[in-house]
């Protein structure tokens, strides 16, 4: 689920194809030092910043298999429980109280990009 990033295009970043990432499927992003999962949800595309706001544990890229990770449009953090609303990054029970950042998507030209968290 890993892929390099690329195609930088004003402020918004080529993840990967848009078939690559089929509903119910993610996608784990390295830009730099910033890991993001990139996640398909019913067709619509969400990315939130690969750290739980507990206590910095990955999400994604955890290394658990991600049907041990997402149910539905939640994800859990294996190290605690904390569990956190994909579509809104806001935690859903302790003990992570702070949401995950999340960056915009978007369809272009086929491939699936998130708005350039570096020109935030
Ligand atoms: S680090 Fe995620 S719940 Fe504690």
């Amino acid at each position: 689920m890993r892929s390099e990033a690329s195609g930088v295009n004003g402020n918004w970043i080529d993840v990967c194809p848009q078939a690559d990432i089929k509903p119910g499927q993610a996608r784990l992003v390295e830009l730099e030092d910033l890991k993001v999962a990139v996640f398909n949800l019913e067709g619509e595309y969400y990315a939130m910043e690969d750290i739980c706001t507990h206590d910095g544990s990955p999400l994604l890229g955890c290394g658990l298999e991600f049907e041990d990770l997402v149910s539905g449009d939640e994800i859990m953090c294996p190290r605690h429980g904390a569990r956190f609303a994909i579509r809104t990054g806001q935690p859903l029970c302790p003990p992570a109280y702070e949401p995950t950042r999340q960056f915009p998507t978007r369809l272009h030209n086929g491939n699936v990009q998130i708005c350039n968290p570096r020109n935030d």
